[in-house]
Parts: structure tokens; sequence; C-alpha cells
């Protein structure tokens, strides 16, 4: 009989046979989604309330076995999926989707943690509130691992990345605690301020279960611009009209380089991407307004008048209907969908101070020229927030496998001293998972790292919640 029988008799009787799977086809929990590895899961298990989740956790703990918890399985640096190993169960949090209580009062709505991104944006939209939000993957992502990475998105330059969104947590702890932190609280100064713990942890500190989060208002209009822009230094000056004109009606502001976009003309070719491609990078802009969509268009329209004068823009276009603002959001939404169909690639999610990014780029595409010649940049990102998406992709017609292998240790190393230059992060807003935990030895201070695996100990002292990920692995 295998090691493993007693525990997962005691997991089937804990949430029920149907949602303990060991057989049959499990890559959709195995595989991370950008393909980069497949791990082997002794079992997916999937609770359907957090006493669930309680009793899943305590199983582990008295039969020593290490957990992956999971939400959509969106993540971009293999953190949501079991190692090779075949020893560790994947927990998913997909069956836990209620939404507990949305207090219009209050501002703020208590969600399960396998509640998906867009369910939850729309239920709030259908009684009449903003949750902000926004990532390309909301169709899948769940609010739990868009805690556990602290995730960006689309409006972070307006309304600020998860864990600002975020005034209290619900977390199972490694023994099978459950700490009850569902504050709807905007001030709480009694001590040290644990949600933020487990706020991009990664998994690795404790089991979300549910959250209370932060609405808002929902504008009365909001238009959406697309332009094309000359440089990244145009970009960024546009980026200072926009704030200073537009003030907090401003929510998005990404930029897009033209080989990025050829890639969406290319794989999505039903998709019009504006322009003609002659000019470096185009940028889309959101600008919501709580008056009139009159207004909104008013200033729009001025703050593009200014840019065209200027010559940081060269050509705009604002939407006219709902259906044209998706669509040229669409556009670079599908940058991610379009390089992952073009071949595997190397990522790097940097930020950096906005008035380096300019020189950044120039900097290190040359460098990366050098090393690789006719390597690809796809070039995209959260201008706003000083979030570039700054991806290689393999030389035309080069075997991309054989360009991961020889190419991403020099080209990452490359990318990451220079960002050290310009003091900016290796990680903005995917995190670490096991594909940058080397990396963050390198660049994160010791003092910092101490602090970390200090507080992992103090949690996770036999390291069960997702080891491997986010920090090295203590030594045997
Ligand atoms: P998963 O991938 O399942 O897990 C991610 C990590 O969180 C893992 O370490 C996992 O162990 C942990 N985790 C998950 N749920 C829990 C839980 N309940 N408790 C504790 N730990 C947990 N990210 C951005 O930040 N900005 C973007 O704009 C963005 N765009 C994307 C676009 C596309 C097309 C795709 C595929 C991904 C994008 N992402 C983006 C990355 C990804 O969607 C986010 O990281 C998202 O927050 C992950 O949510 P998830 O539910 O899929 O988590
Ligand atoms: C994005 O902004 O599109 C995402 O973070 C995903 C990605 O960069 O691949
Ligand atoms: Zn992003």
């Amino acid at each position: 009989m295998s090691r493993y029988h007693a525990f997962l008799e005691q997991l089937r009787a804990s949430v029920g046979a149907a949602h303990v799977l060991t057989e049959g086809d499990l890559v959709a929990w195995e595989q991370d989604w950008r393909k980069r590895e497949r791990g082997k899961a002794l079992a997916v298990v999937r609770p359907g309330s957090t006493e669930e989740v309680a009793q899943v956790v305590q199983a582990c703990a008295q039969h020593q076995v290490s957990l992956v918890p999971q939400g959509g399985n969106t993540g971009m640096v293999v953190g949501s999926t079991p190692d090779a190993s075949g020893t560790q169960i994947v927990l998913s949090l997909q069956r836990m989707q209620r939404i507990r209580r949305l207090d219009p009062a209050n501002l703020t709505v208590t969600v399960e943690a396998g509640c998906v991104l867009q369910s939850l944006q729309q239920a709030c939209a259908d009684a009449g509130y903003l949750f902000p939000l926004s990532l390309a993957s909301q169709g899948s992502c769940t609010i739990g691992g868009n805690l556990a990475t602290n995730a960006g998105g689309t409006q972070v330059l307006r309304y600020g990345t998860a864990r600002e969104l975020c005034l209290g947590l619900e977390v199972v702890n490694a023994e099978g605690a459950v700490w009850q932190g569902l504050s709807g609280l905007r001030k709480d100064n009694t001590g040290y301020d644990l949600r933020h713990l487990f706020i991009g942890s990664e998994g690795t500190l404790g089991v979300i279960t549910a959250a209370t989060m932060k609405l808002y208002p929902l504008p009365v209009a909001t238009l959406t611009a697309f332009a094309a822009v000359p440089s990244l230094a145009a970009a960024v000056r546009l980026l200072g009209l926009a704030q200073q004109q537009l003030g907090s009606g401003l929510t998005g502001f990404e930029v897009m380089g033209q080989f990025a976009l050829g890639l969406v003309r290319k794989h999505f070719a039903q998709l019009p991407v504006p322009f003609d491609g002659s000019s470096a990078y185009c940028v889309v802009l959101e600008n919501a307004d709580h008056e009139s969509e009159d207004h909104a268009r008013q200033l729009f329209e001025r703050l593009l008048e200014h840019a065209l004068q200027d010559g940081c823009a060269v050509d705009a276009v604002v939407a006219a209907s709902l259906a044209q603002a998706r669509q040229l959001w669409q556009v670079r939404e599908s940058i991610p969908l379009a390089q992952a169909q073009e071949g595997l690639n190397i990522k790097h999610d940097i930020s950096l101070p906005v008035s380096s990014i300019p020189a950044f780029v120039e900097e290190t595409a040359a460098a990366i020229e050098q090393a690789c010649a006719g390597a690809r940049l796809v070039n995209y990102g959260h201008l706003g927030d000083g979030n570039l998406h700054f991806n290689v992709q393999a030389p035309a017609g080069a075997d991309a496998e054989a360009f991961l292998r020889d190419q991403e240790g020099p080209i990452n190393a490359l990318v990451y001293d220079a960002v050290a230059r310009y003091q900016g992060s290796i990680s903005a807003e995917h995190g670490i998972g096991s594909l940058k935990r080397e990396k963050l030895v390198q660049h994160k201070s010791p003092v910092a790292l101490d602090w970390m695996h200090s507080i992992k100990r103090a949690l996770d002292p036999h390291n069960r919640m997702n080891p491997g990920r986010l920090l090295t692995p203590p030594a045997p």
C-alpha cells in the first residue's frame, strides 16, 4: 500500500472523493500557463469551504505532505504548479467562488478566494460599483491568486495594485488554523498589519480563503484613446501631459512597441490595429469621468490636440463607442497571447522610474542586439506605473527551445544588471515563483532576504507551503 493511502483517504473524507483527483488528465493543474514546466501532482484537491481548506492543510501537516495553492493557474513565473516529484498536492480554490457580502455604505466587497476576477467585476458593476483590478487574464485568474501575487494590470495608475485594494483577509496557516482578518476598516493601527505578509507571498505562508476588497463609484463615462508616438521619450511626455490635464481621470496608460503590435496583426488578424505601423510605439489611454460623457470627450480631445501640437503624438483616435473601446483594449491585451503563439520567449517584468525608461530601453536593446544578433524585442507594458514587459523572442526562423537554452541566462543577466543600475525591480507584478528565485537572491538586499527567511520559518517552520517557490529552500 502506498505511503499516501491513509492521507488520501483522509482528504476524501474531508472534501468528498469527487474532489480529490488522482487519475485522468491533470494537465490543467500540472502545467503552467506559459508551458515552461509540467509537474506531477500527488492529487488535486478541491475544497469547497474554509473549514475544508483547514482540514486539508491539517492532513498535510499530519502526513508531512507539502501543498501548492492554486487559483486560475494563469501565473507567469511557474509558481502555481507542483514540482515533478509526485509528492505535492495542488490545493485548488476553484470551488470557493462565493461573494459573501457587498457593503455599499462601506464601499467594500467580501469574496472567496476562488472567485474569478471577471465575475467579481461583473457582480460589483451589476450592483452599481466599480471593482477596478483589471488584467487580460481576468476571465480565469482568481482573487486569491491576484492577492497572492499582488497583481497589477491596467488600472494601477489610478487605483493601485491588489495590495492597495485589499482591506482584510481570511487565511489558513500552515498548521491548518484559520485567521479571521476580514476587516473592512480603512484605519486600524493595532500593531503589525498581517494582511500585508500574505499579499504577494505566492502561497508560501498560508492559503488565502477570502478577502475584503475596496469598491469605488462607477464613473459616468469611460473613454479610450489610441495614439501613435514617435519614441518612448515622447510616450513619457504624453503621460506627463495626460496626468496634468486629466488628473485622477487618467485610469490607464499602456505602451506598445511596433514589433509587439506586429505580433497582434500576425496572430489576431481579425483585430484592427490602428495606424500603419510607422511610429515606433503606440499608447492606449483611458479617461474615466464622473461628470458626463461630453465632459470626458472634451478633456480627451483637448489633451490629444496638445499632444499633436507638441509632437509627442503623431496620430490619435478616440473610440466612438464602447465596442470600439473594447477593441482598442483587445489589441493591447492580445499581446501576451500573440507572443505565446509566436513561441517560447524570455520574459522580463520589470519596473523602473518612469523618467529612466527611454534611456534604459535604448541602452539595453543595443546590448541585447550585440549579445544575440537578430533577437526580437517584444516591448510593451504599463508605462503609467513604470512597468515594462521587456521580452525577448528568438531571431526570426531560429529554434525557440535552443534560443531559450542558450540565451536565457546571458540575456537575463544583461537585463537585470541594467535594471539594478537604473534602480528598478526585477519583478514588477508577476512575482518570483520558481523562475526568478535565483535572481531574487542576486538582486534583493541580504538584510531583506534574511528577514523574508525569518518570516517563512516563523509561519511555515516545516516548509510545507509551496516550497521552493519565491525563496530558495533551506539547506537540509
Ligand atoms: P495562480 O496562477 O493559480 O497562482 C499564482 C500564485 O499565487 C502561485 O504562487 C499560487 O501558489 C498562489 N496562490 C493562488 N491562489 C492562492 C490562494 N488562494 N492562497 C495563497 N496562494 C495562492 N499579472 C499582472 O499582475 N498584471 C497583468 O496585467 C497580467 N496580465 C496577464 C495576462 C495574461 C494573458 C496572463 C495569462 C497572465 C497575466 N498576469 C498578469 C499574470 C496572472 O494572471 C496573475 O499573476 C494573477 O494574479 C494570477 O492569478 P491566478 O488565480 O491565476 O493564480
Ligand atoms: C500584461 O501586461 O499583458 C501581462 O502582465 C502579461 C504579460 O506580460 O505577458
Ligand atoms: Zn502586465
